[in-house]
């Protein structure tokens, strides 16, 4: 009898994730997976797309977000991600997490980069899963319970000193409860004040259930500066001492006389990753973006206002102009901004790519989906990647951009089934034109959907369509690590 699919996808540029070369061919899908792959020229389904030879890919990974309120608000928050050709966001990085936290009031900065008031009632990491399983969701998600959060709850805002023994107990069992409730890591934000003042004892005693459940630890490294090497050697250290892969987060070498250091690291990286599983993400722009931090500033280091509580008008502007506008030094008029975003433009754009390039890095957005005048990341990401980067630079193969953003980063975070296009995985798809497919968000007008993206299914039902947006339609899960 012939098959009979709910969907195929005819006559596709098949770029399966794999980072193997592409090929001619149609995809069927029923239900939640493909069930064929390969000439469906005698099967029938409901619905028939001709790609004409476009690609099909599978659903990118948005391997580093703060899409954690995100992906619980709708289209209004995800649809800078679905324009993108993203199925899945792992959320709960940079040790800022949602859950498990209860707070009442706003909390300190960068946790209020997520959620503001109101947001933070989710006692446990059960308790937001049960959320996103009732409100559903555009995007699979993947989440990490982040050590900031859990500072700022269990040491009752104390958080400029080491955690003590009971402290440390309580995190613990915060992380080994998430871990059993569906998170699949554990995050950390060295370089916040939240959590500066944890040593690496303290993070290796928290992070200790990773071991038994098999999970990941993430971090945003305490220093991507002067001491970038010490942090990847403590990071490295934290894994081999709790027995973990590790993933380091936007990597990068920040600040000008640390441009080119990139060959250092990299190499630093490559040497224990000869017995130790590591990894790491990286977005394709030269400016990174966090909370306003005054004590942080320099001269010669510019800086765009991302959003300001006292001074929303201030949003997209750089900080020296209004400085000069308001006759004083950046410092002061950083300090008048708070509570406040930026984005910093800390990077050498020679190491984005060397980064970028390297074959265990993959692509992670960083963006920041609350933003009054977000980074140009949030919107631009996987666009960029693979119109720019891998197009028209060639700093690699289409391939290998798309096995960036899909099989190696589901291979490395355990999403069993998803990251690749074969029979039996999960219908993640995304339909795109390899030859028109690029950015549009800016530094100046970052809120632009990319061009080239036509279609986006995530377990198989259409989220996304070019010229009509979002469909509606929730078809995301929790997407928990080494589960299928
Ligand atoms: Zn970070
Ligand atoms: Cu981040």
């Amino acid at each position: 009898m012939a098959l009979r699919c709910d969907l195929i996808i005819r006559d596709a540029t098949i770029i399966d994730g794999t980072g193997a070369a592409s090929r001619r061919g149609d995809i069927g899908v029923s239900g939640d997976r493909i069930v064929a792959v390969g000439d469906l020229g005698g099967a029938s389904a409901d619905r028939e797309v001709m790609a004409g030879g476009k690609a099909v890919a599978p659903g990118f990974i948005d391997s580093h977000t703060h899409d954690d309120r995100a992906v619980l608000c709708g289209p209004a928050c995800m649809t800078c991600k679905i324009s993108q050709g993203v199925t899945t966001v792992v959320v709960g990085n940079c040790g800022v997490s949602l859950a498990p936290a209860r707070f009442t009031n706003r909390p300190p900065p960068p946790l209020d980069l997520i959620g503001e008031d109101g947001w933070w009632r989710f006692d446990s990491f059960g308790d937001y899963a049960h959320e996103l399983k009732k409100q559903g969701s555009e995007v699979n998600t993947y989440a990490l319970v982040g050590h900031q959060t859990m500072r700022v709850e269990v040491m009752n805002g104390d958080v400029m000193r080491v955690a003590n023994d009971a402290e440390i107990e309580r995190m613990r069992l915060r992380v080994k409860q998430s871990l059993a409730e569906g998170a699949s890591g554990f995050s950390t934000g060295l370089y916040y004040p939240l959590n500066m003042h944890a040593t690496t004892e303290e993070v290796i005693a928290v992070a200790e259930p990773l071991r038994a459940y098999g999970g990941i630890y993430v971090t945003h490294m305490r220093d991507e500066a002067d001491r970038v090497c010490a942090s990847i050697e403590e990071t490295l250290k934290i894994g081999d001492r709790v027995g973990c892969p590790v993933w380091i987060s936007h990597h990068k070498c920040s600040m000008p006389e640390n441009y080119g250091r990139s060959n250092q690291t990299l190499a630093l990286i490559d040497a224990y990753a000869q017995s130790q599983e590591v990894c790491f993400d990286v977005y394709p722009y030269p400016a990174g973006s966090t909370v306003l931090m005054p004590d942080r500033l320099r001269d010669d280091v510019k800086v765009m206002i991302t959003w300001s509580i006292p001074h929303p008008e201030m949003a997209g502007k750089y900080l020296s102009d209004i400085a000069r506008g308001w006759n004083t030094d950046i410092r002061l008029a950083a300090e008048r901004l708070l509570p406040a975003g930026q984005i910093t433009f800390q990077m050498d754009e020679a190491d984005v790519r060397r980064i970028m390039a390297h074959p265990m890095s993959v692509i992670g957005s960083d963006g920041i989906p609350h933003d009054a005048h977000p980074h140009p990341r949030l919107w631009g990401t996987f666009p960029r990647v693979l119109g720019l980067y891998a197009r028209e630079l060639r700093l690699f193969t289409l391939e290998t951009a798309v096995h960036k953003m899909t099989g190696r980063p589901a291979a490395v975070f355990g999403m069993v089934d998803r990251g690749v296009i074969r029979e039996g995985a999960y219908a993640d798809l995304v339909l795109f034109d390899p030859n028109t497919v690029i950015d549009r968000a800016t530094f100046e007008n970052p809120k632009q959907e990319s061009a080239g993206i036509e279609e986006v299914w995530a377990n198989g039902v259409s989220t996304f369509v070019a010229g009509k947006g979002a469909t509606g339609e929730k078809p995301g899960r929790l997407v928990t690590r080494g589960r299928a």
